[in-house]
């Protein structure tokens, strides 16, 4: 099954650095059978979508506003960024640490990402503190009730939900693909327990916290790992395109 693998730049790079990037990952990528999304900042966003053209290479946004336009200073909307982007990743634990989002907020932006018929890759994941409390199933299950809150089924299929320990996030130390497999299948459980077996079948479930190069294989090999959020590892073209290509 391929696989999906998406680049989160955070607040990196220029218009000018991710065109550089972007022209040297092409021909890096033009072979893999797995999908690639490329998550650089707004204003890089579309720039790129004109040099993506014609390649496979998708576009995604870090995050979206969820009203789709008005009076909100600074906030940017689905329908602005659904005219270049096919993904947005919602709800990652810098945005619920550093701009306070709580479930509330990140239900109201997954319902208007499916609205306006972009994938959400909604978030979840325990901090240090909790893992080391034992409170993992804990937390991930009261941020995927929160943030699944009156979402239908047929929606809840589009999502991608990404499985990133706080504590493994930012090229540190990532989780072990065992103790990542067995997250994934806690979400999984609770999907099937809220929606039905095919969804928990159909829902794509990735892993983020220091993914890179070198272990990236030990993840891929895991059934139940459908793909990878990428930060750091996906800064520099080459060492990404390896990330691509490994799984
Ligand atoms: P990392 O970041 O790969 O640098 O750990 C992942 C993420 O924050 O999405």
């Amino acid at each position: 099954m391929p696989k999906i693998i998406i680049a989160n730049w955070k607040m990196n790079k220029t218009v000018k650095q991710s065109l550089d990037y972007v022209k040297k990952f092409k021909p890096m990528v033009k072979d893999a059978k797995n999908t690639v999304v490329l998550c650089p900042s707004y204003t890089s966003i579309y720039a790129l979508s004109n040099e993506l053209k014609g390649t496979k290479i998708k576009l995604g946004a870090q995050d979206v506003f969820y009203e789709n336009e008005g009076a909100f200073t600074g906030a940017v909307s689905c329908s602005m960024i659904k005219e270049f982007c096919d993904y947005v990743i919602i709800g990652h634990s810098e945005r619920r640490t550093v701009f306070n989002e709580d479930n509330k907020m990140i239900n109201k932006k997954l319902k208007a990402a499916l609205a306006n018929g972009l994938a959400p890759v909604l978030c979840v994941g325990e901090t240090l503190s909790e893992r080391q409390g034992h409170l993992t199933e804990w937390v991930v299950s009261s941020q995927l009730r929160g943030a699944l809150e009156d979402i239908n089924e047929k929606d809840a299929q589009k999502i991608i939900i990404a499985y990133e320990p706080v504590w493994a996030i930012g090229g540190k130390e990532s989780d072990s693909p065992e103790d990542a497999e067995e997250v994934h299948l806690i979400i999984k459980g609770m999907i099937l327990k809220k929606y039905s077996k095919e969804t928990a079948k159909k829902i794509i479930i990735i892993y983020g916290g220091s993914v890179n190069e070198k272990n990236i294989k030990k993840f891929a090999g895991k059934k139940s790992i459908d793909g990878f959020l990428v930060g750091m590892a996906s800064w520099e073209p080459s060492g990404f395109s390896k990330i691509v290509k490994s799984c």
